[in-house]
């Protein structure tokens, strides 16, 4: 993972006063033997250590963050302070507090300091969950169809940050998805958990499934192989497209209104994908996908086509000719009737 400077140093800066500073010797279990048990402190204050522990944020543990808390917490009756986003997220949070959404929504409105991501983790839905708090679901989907054909389709597949920041490119991901009997999402599709697709694998890894040399790369013929599979006919690969860096300028785009941004977008998107796999923990771990696989839609990706993704210049001229050709036999034919209607008067 590749770390921001300027972050590492806040980091460094952060730790190198925390250690002095503290009042408490307390380390992280110690937090967690009465924070990470809802019976000890209740919901409210209960942070989720299974959630917390694999995060980025672990690693410099909670004292960081919490300074101000002393060995005789809690019952000091002190307020614990919490470190500010922005002491060590200086330019993507930056980049969101300059925008007008800002006045709407905090950081910790969408994200919980204890179970932080990387975009590549999250899946699109969870994605949109954090918009879903404040943006009417519903609401969403009757304002967007007024403009935007099969508003709901795109609205289920496409994250809001797809068309509601700017990135400096986009990758396709796919996700396993199956046939819920109850639910109705995406046609009554959804995606599988780690526990839905562990039933399939059994004792093998879910990675098995698609990844069958388990080189952590998914090829053109092992796409294949998953989709004839008649084993696996209740999963289907779902695609969408998502930003390949996340920023944070969140607006609406004007270019987002037209069509081709995505459906047109061609070779460029369409060749950097992924296949993103869910973890025990409820987060996705990403595998790359062959080149160009994106663009079998035949044995690649069956149930994923953005239409005219794959528009080339070579079938472009094709489509022409037989377009002409469908004109050419009523025109030329009512040409000739006209050119000869003296002969035919005799
Ligand atoms: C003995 C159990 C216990 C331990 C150990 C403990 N806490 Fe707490 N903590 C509590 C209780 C109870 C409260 C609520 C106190 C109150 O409302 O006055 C609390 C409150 C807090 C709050 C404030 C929540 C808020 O919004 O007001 C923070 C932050 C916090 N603890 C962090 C920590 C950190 C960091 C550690 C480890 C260094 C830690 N706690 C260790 C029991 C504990
Ligand atoms: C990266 C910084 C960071 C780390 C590391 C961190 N916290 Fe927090 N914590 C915060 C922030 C920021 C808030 C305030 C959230 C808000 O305003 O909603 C917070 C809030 C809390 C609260 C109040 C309840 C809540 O969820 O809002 C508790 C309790 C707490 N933290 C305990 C802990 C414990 C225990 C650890 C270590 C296991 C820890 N924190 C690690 C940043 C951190
Ligand atoms: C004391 C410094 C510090 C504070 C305060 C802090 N972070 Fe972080 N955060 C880090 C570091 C270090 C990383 C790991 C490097 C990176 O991804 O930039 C990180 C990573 C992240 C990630 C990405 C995780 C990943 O796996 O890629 C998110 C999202 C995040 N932080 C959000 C927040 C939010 C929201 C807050 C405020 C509630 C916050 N951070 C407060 C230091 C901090
Ligand atoms: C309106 C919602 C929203 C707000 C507000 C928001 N973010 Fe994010 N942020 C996202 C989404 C969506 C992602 C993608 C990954 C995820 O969902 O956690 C993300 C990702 C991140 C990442 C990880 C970047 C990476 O490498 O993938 C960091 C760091 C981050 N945000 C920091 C912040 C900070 C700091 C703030 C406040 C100044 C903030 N965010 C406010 C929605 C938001
Ligand atoms: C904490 C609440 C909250 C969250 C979370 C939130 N928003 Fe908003 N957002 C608002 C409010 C309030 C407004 C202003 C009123 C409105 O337009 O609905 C707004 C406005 C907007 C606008 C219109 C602004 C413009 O410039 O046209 C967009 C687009 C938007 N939000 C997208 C998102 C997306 C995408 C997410 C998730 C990544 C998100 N919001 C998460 C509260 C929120
Ligand atoms: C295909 C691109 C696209 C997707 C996906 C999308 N939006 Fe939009 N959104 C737009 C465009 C373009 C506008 C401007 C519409 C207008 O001016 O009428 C807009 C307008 C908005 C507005 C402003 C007021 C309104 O309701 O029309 C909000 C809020 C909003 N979107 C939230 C969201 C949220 C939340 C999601 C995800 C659930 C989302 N959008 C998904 C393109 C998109
Ligand atoms: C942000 C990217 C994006 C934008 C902008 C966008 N689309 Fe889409 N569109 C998609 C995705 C992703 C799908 C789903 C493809 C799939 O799952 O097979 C889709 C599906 C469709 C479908 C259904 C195709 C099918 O096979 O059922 C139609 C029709 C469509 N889009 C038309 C439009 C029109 C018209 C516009 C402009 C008003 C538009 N789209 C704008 C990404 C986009």
């Amino acid at each position: 993972m590749k770390m921001d400077c300027r972050i590492l140093w806040s980091f460094l800066l952060l730790m190198a006063l925390a250690v002095p500073l503290s009042a408490s010797a307390m380390e992280m279990d110690d937090c967690l033997d009465c924070h990470g048990e809802v019976d000890e402190v209740g919901e409210d204050l209960f942070i989720d250590g299974d959630k917390f522990l694999p995060t980025e944020h672990a690693d410099m543990g909670c004292v960081t963050c919490h300074e101000s808390v002393t060995d005789e917490h809690p019952d000091d009756g002190e307020a614990v302070t919490s470190a500010d986003c922005l002491d060590c997220h200086e330019e993507l949070g930056g980049q969101y507090m300059a925008t007008a959404h800002a006045e709407n929504a905090v950081c910790s409105d969408c994200h919980n300091p204890h179970q932080v991501h990387g975009i590549e983790s999250v899946s699109g839905p969870d994605m949109n969950q954090q918009c879903s708090q404040c943006h009417d679901s519903i609401e969403v989907m009757d304002s967007h169809a007024e403009w935007l054909p099969q508003a709901s389709l795109h609205i289920s597949k496409l994250p809001c940050i797809t068309c509601h920041t700017s990135a400096e490119g986009y990758v396709i991901v796919l996700n396993i998805t199956q046939k819920q009997k109850k639910s109705e999402g995406l046609k009554g599709y959804s995606f599988s958990n780690y526990a839905d697709l562990k039933e399939y694998a059994g004792e093998k890894e879910i990675q098995s499934l698609i990844d069958i040399d388990g080189d952590n790369h998914i090829s053109l013929a092992e796409l294949r192989t998953f989709n004839r599979n008649p084993a696996y006919k209740s999963l289907h690969l779902s695609g969408t497209m998502v930003p390949g860096e996340i920023s944070h300028d969140l607006t609406t785009l004007d270019n987002r209104y037209d069509c081709t941004f995505c459906h047109a977008s061609g070779p460029g998107s369409m060749q950097t994908s992924f296949l993103a796999l869910p973890t025990e923990g409820g987060i996705y771990q990403r595998m790359t996908v062959e080149d160009g696989a994106m663009l079998d839609t035949l044995y690649g990706t069956p149930n994923f086509y953005m239409t005219g993704s794959t528009r080339s210049a070579t079938m472009n001229i094709i489509g022409l000719i037989i377009i002409c050709g469908g004109f050419i036999m009523p025109i030329g034919h009512g040409t000739l009737r006209f050119l000869t209607r003296k002969n035919r008067q005799h």
